[in-house]
This record gives structure tokens, C-alpha cells and sequence, in this order.
């Protein structure tokens, strides 16, 4: 691109990406959500707009503001998220899944607030479906791409997710460490693949997601 010096070479080249926080509703007034602000996420999506790919970007309630070109399906719970991603997951070349995802929600969603009772109360929570197993187990050609925030045992527990869901590669970070996880701009990651390589990077994110775009890229049959 002669404008902004940048090399085209995801022209032609669908990616969804999904990023932020998910939230599950308890009842009108309350929910239940995590940290996530969607940095990391939209960031993937900006720096591939600017290689020329065509983008969708699955994303839960964020602050941010998604690049212009972007398609943008904007979701609230897990299922949302799942229903989105299956009706678009066809015709991708590559999935980065950046989202936070729920692992569980409330068993039933209250149309009205829950009152005050006597003594205390417990809400039942239920498994959300695990999007990045169900996509793996029907992977085909496509690139996956997971992440895995982790506050103990990062490579260990991220080397047992790209197995069990069938990754290609996945983003492992340390949500404990300094200038790093959620809501900061910069991450320090490790890009740990199939074949047991890692790679360590500790960088701005928009330049971590030009990595991960680069390493995705080698693996598009
Ligand atoms: N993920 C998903 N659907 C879920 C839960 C997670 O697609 N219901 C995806 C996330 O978007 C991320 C990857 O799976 O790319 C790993 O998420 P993580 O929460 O680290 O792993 P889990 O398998 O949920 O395991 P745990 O939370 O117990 O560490
Ligand atoms: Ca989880």
C-alpha cells in the first residue's frame, strides 16, 4: 500500500477473528463477565485489514472502536459467540479466537430482578460450549489459532490446548506479569505451535498481532 507502506499480502485471504469479553446474563440488572477490554483481539483485526484481508471480527461488549473495514458482528454470551462464528467459519482461511469466553453460565436467565431472600443463595451455573474444540474437531484446511491466558503453568497448560483442540498454534500469555494481559497496550506472549516450537515476544500489541498474522500465515495450506 503506497499510502500507509504497508505490504499487502493477506489480499484475498478471509480471517475472523474474535475478540473481548463475553457476558451472561443473570437477570435484567446483572450479569456475569471477565476482564478483558478486546485490545489484543482488535488489534488483530486492525493489522490485518491493513495486509488486505477481508475481516470479520466476532466481538463481545467493548470500549473500542473495530477498524472501518472490518465486518463487525457484535454478540453478548457464548452461544451468541458460537452461533456467529459456526455461520461464518466456512469460508475462513484463518480463526484467531483472542476472545474471553465464559466457560459457564446461569442455568436459566431471570426476566425479572431476582429479590432479596433470607439467608444466602447460589446461582447455578451450566458449561457454555467450548467453540475452539468444536471448530478443531472440524478443522480441515483451515488455521487455528487459540489463546490461553494463564496466571501458573503457561507453557504446559497452553502445549495441552493446541492438543486437545487441534490448534495449529496458540497465544500464550502470563496475566500476572508486569506491562502485560489485560487492558495494557504492550504483551509479552509465547507463540507455542503443533511441533513443540516456541517463540517468545514481548512487544506492543499491534506488532504481536503482525506476528501472529505472519506465523498464521505460513501454516494456510
Ligand atoms: N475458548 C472457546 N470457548 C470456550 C472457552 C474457551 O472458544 N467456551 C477458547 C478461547 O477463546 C481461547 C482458548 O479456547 O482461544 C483457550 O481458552 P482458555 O480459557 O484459556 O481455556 P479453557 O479450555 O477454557 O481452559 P481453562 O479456562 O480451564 O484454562
Ligand atoms: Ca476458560
Amino acid at each position: 500500500d503506497l499510502e500507509t507502506g504497508v505490504e499487502q499480502d493477506l489480499i484475498g485471504k478471509n480471517i475472523l477473528i474474535t475478540a473481548g469479553p463475553t457476558v451472561e446474563r443473570i437477570d435484567p440488572i446483572r450479569f456475569i463477565t471477565n476482564r478483558s477490554t478486546g485490545k489484543m483481539g482488535y488489534a488483530i483485526a486492525e493489522a490485518a485489514v491493513k495486509r488486505g484481508a477481508n475481516v470479520t471480527l466476532v466481538t463481545g461488549p467493548s470500549n473500542l472502536t473495530p477498524p472501518a473495514k472490518a465486518n463487525v458482528i457484535p454478540i453478548c454470551s457464548a452461544v451468541d459467540m458460537y452461533e456467529a462464528v459456526k455461520s461464518h467459519m466456512d469460508t475462513q482461511h484463518i480463526i484467531i479466537k483472542s476472545a474471553a469466553v465464559a466457560d459457564y453460565r446461569p442455568e436459566t436467565i431471570n426476566d425479572q430482578k431476582i429479590k432479596k431472600q433470607e439467608g444466602d443463595m447460589s446461582i447455578k451455573l451450566v458449561r457454555n460450549p467450548d467453540i475452539l474444540l468444536e471448530l478443531g474437531k472440524t478443522k480441515g484446511d483451515k488455521v487455528l489459532v487459540g489463546f490461553a491466558a494463564e496466571t501458573n503453568n503457561v507453557e504446559e497448560y497452553a502445549k495441552c490446548k493446541v492438543e486437545r483442540k487441534n490448534l495449529d498454534f496458540i497465544v500464550a500469555n502470563d496475566v500476572t506479569a508486569k506491562d502485560a494481559g489485560f487492558g495494557t497496550d504492550t504483551n509479552i506472549v509465547k507463540l507455542i505451535d503443533k511441533y513443540g516450537d516456541i517463540q517468545e515476544i514481548s512487544s506492543t500489541k499491534l506488532d504481536i498481532a503482525n506476528r501472529i498474522l505472519d506465523k498464521a500465515k505460513e501454516f494456510i495450506k
